[in-house]
């Protein structure tokens, strides 16, 4: 879910709904608006997409309140109703709060308050923490908070807004992030995402958990609510701009994200690697020599297609680094029997740094007494602040749901990481370290200079496959984790159904599948597998599958087996996971986009799962 809240100068209700709309990508079940205005607080909410609650509130927009809260819901407790929208009101309408996350204990709480006499209007968990805090409420809204704090359970960043205050607004996390911005002039702003107030400031304060935040036009006063005593904060200054969160002219942020690919590999890997030597310096993991050969074993934590790209590493760590890596979904790896100790290093892999599962994950490794990199997109997210050390991904603000830039930025770090590794092991000479650099370095200019073209034959492509109700994609190798992206890109903003398969295993049940209808995408570019994919393709051939094959530029032999080629140049083997990826990425938008999809915002998905 999205978090606004601002107090200062400006008219309330555009700016908390322009904050809305940069965090839209955070949940659009429904959403919601209140302020306060000549004493009395005014709500609004709605079912659905922002731009509902925008058609209902537009004369809303020129009321003259100067404080308020916005939030946009991705459904936990209770469907995606206009009832269940935030914010939540207690019985007197007079205060009220948004949430992210969950409250565990809502059921008893609200069975204590229902017994006292109030009333409830929503299922929500967070109407429970309105009425608990009325219940409690005398003039001190702040101590009022605090008391209602220590009764709940589970995670949560609120908002509070209360008419007897009316200057205030009241911020807490509990591991959901939760950020203010320091506008100065132009006021301040609480948020789950920095986005949402980037046209105004860059400055930025993050909470921690166990904070509290009390927040007026002109002060930011922060306090622990474990020591009861005020917190200075650092005041971090972020280098992402407002016009950096929009869509520069694109049809969708999807694609503008993914024609930035080439500058996101580049700013990842800037500053890292030395392009004379192919060294690669990473001070910021914090890991010498002897830590990393004390290392017998890595654990890759992530989730979705974060995940994939922890697939991918695996190869490369085993390939260069000679250290066993182990792959895990994070809600796997957060409750599975793990044997972990301090010879283990683990590594988690999040855009947003957010992701309720892998931060649970790493919380219990920590605790095992592992070592904690995390590879992370968001600066000063909970994931880098809760880590030994990370390595920044620069990919800048990722907006579309579906993860492409942040993925293969990813990818990059991740390559880094394997060239750090095994230059400070040296399990591979400084000469093949410096040709697998120099192939990390020259990835970047071939995505740029195949961007174009492979999206016009991609585009020629899909005119016979857009209304396909199934699709497979296949592959080896590296190749293998692609298919797997593909194929996830694909169901989440085309809804059609697809499936990535390793290309070996085809043969113990996919193979059933194979018919004249659907198509399967397979990834063979000319690696040390080659001979092996194409004995797979040949295998659905036989089938007569209805073969589309991404390939390397020149090897017509993949003309006899369909007229559906897609070529890419030839790169570095290593660096196939990257130009793989992106007629993948491709496929999926323009089919997406064919079928009148909402591409940035698929049905059901948000952008950081911030619950369990
Ligand atoms: C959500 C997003 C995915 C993303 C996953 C992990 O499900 O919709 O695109 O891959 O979370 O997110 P993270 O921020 O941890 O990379």
């Amino acid at each position: 879910c999205g978090i606004v809240g601002y107090c200062g100068p400006r008219k309330v209700v555009p700016v908390v709904l322009e904050g809305l709309r940069r965090l839209e990508y955070r949940g659009y079940d429904s959403a919601g608006i209140v302020y306060l205005e000549e004493g009395k607080l005014v709500k609004h909410r709605s079912r659905g997409k922002l731009s509902k609650l925008e058609s209902i509130i537009d004369s809303a927009i020129i009321a003259p309140s100067h404080i308020g809260l916005g939030h946009t819901r991705w459904a936990t407790h209770g469907a995606p109703t206009t009832e269940n929208a935030h914010p939540h009101s207690d019985c007197t309408g007079d205060l009220v709060v948004i949430h992210n996350g969950i409250i565990e204990n809502y059921h008893s709480l609200r069975t204590e308050l229902k017994e006292k006499g109030h009333v409830f209007s929503s299922e929500t968990d967070t109407e429970v923490l309105a009425h608990l805090i009325e219940e409690y409420l005398d003039t001190d809204l702040v101590a009022a908070v605090k008391q209602a704090i220590e009764r709940i359970e589970g995670a949560y960043a609120i908002g509070v807004l209360w008419s007897g205050m009316e200057d205030t607004i009241i911020g807490v996390r509990n591991q959901s992030p939760l950020v203010l911005g320091l506008g100065g002039e132009e006021g301040n702003f609480l948020a789950s995402d920095i986005p949402a107030f980037l046209p105004y400031t860059n400055k930025v304060v993050f909470l921690d958990d166990m904070e509290l935040a009390v927040i007026t036009a002109h002060s930011c006063e922060i306090q622990s609510l474990e020591t009861g005593l005020p917190v200075e904060k650092e005041v971090n200054t972020i280098d992402w701009n407002a016009g950096m969160a929009e869509k520069a002219g694109y049809k969708h942020f999807m694609l503008k994200e993914i024609f930035e690919q080439p500058q996101a590999i580049t700013n990842t890997i800037s500053g890292r690697i030395n392009p004379e030597t192919g060294e690669v310096d990473l001070p910021e993991i914090n890991l010498d020599r002897e830590a990393i050969e004390s290392f017998d074993r890595i654990f890759l934590v992530a989730c979705g297609t974060s995940w994939h790209a922890a697939l991918i590493a695996k190869y490369w760590i085993e390939k260069f680094a000679h250290i066993p890596v182990e792959v895990d979904i994070a809600s796997e790896f957060r409750y599975r029997n793990l044997l972990i100790n301090e010879r283990v290093l683990t590594v988690s892999i999040s855009q947003s740094g957010e992701t309720a599962d892998t931060l649970a994950g790493i919380r219990r490794a920590k605790e095992m007494g592992s070592k904690v990199v995390t590879i992370c997109n968001v600066v000063g997210s909970t994931m880098t602040r809760e880590a030994d050390g990370t390595i920044y991904t620069h990919a800048g603000p990722e907006i579309g749901v579906a993860s492409t830039k942040a993925f293969i930025s990813q990818l990059a770090a991740l390559f880094l990481f394997t060239l750090y590794l095994a230059g400070k092991k040296e399990t591979v000479s400084a000469e093949k370290r410096l040709e697998l650099g120099k192939a990390l370095i020259n990835i970047a200019g071939v995505v740029d200079r195949e961007l174009p073209r492979l999206r016009t034959d991609i585009e020629n492509l899909i005119d016979d496959f857009w209304d396909c109700r199934d699709f497979l994609f296949v592959g080896r190798g590296l190749s293998f984790p692609i298919a797997l992206e593909g194929a996830l890109k694909l169901k989440e903003i085309s809804y059609i159904h697809a499936e990535g398969y390793a290309s070996g295993e085809l043969k113990h049940g996919p193979i059933a599948l194979i018919d004249k209808e659907m198509p399967i995408v397979a990834l063979i570019p000319r690696d040390e597998v080659y001979q092996k994919s194409l004995s797979n393709v040949e295998e659905i051939k036989a089938r007569k599958g209805r073969l589309i094959l991404f390939g390397t530029e020149g090897d017509t032999h993949l003309e006899k087996l369909t007229d559906d080629v897609i070529y890419l140049p030839e790169v570095h083997e290593e660096m196939n996971p990257i130009l793989y990826t992106i007629p993948a990425q491709l496929l999926s938008y323009e089919i997406a986009s064919r079928r009148g999809c909402d591409v940035d915002q698929p049905r059901n998905l948000a952008k950081s799962v911030t619950v369990e």
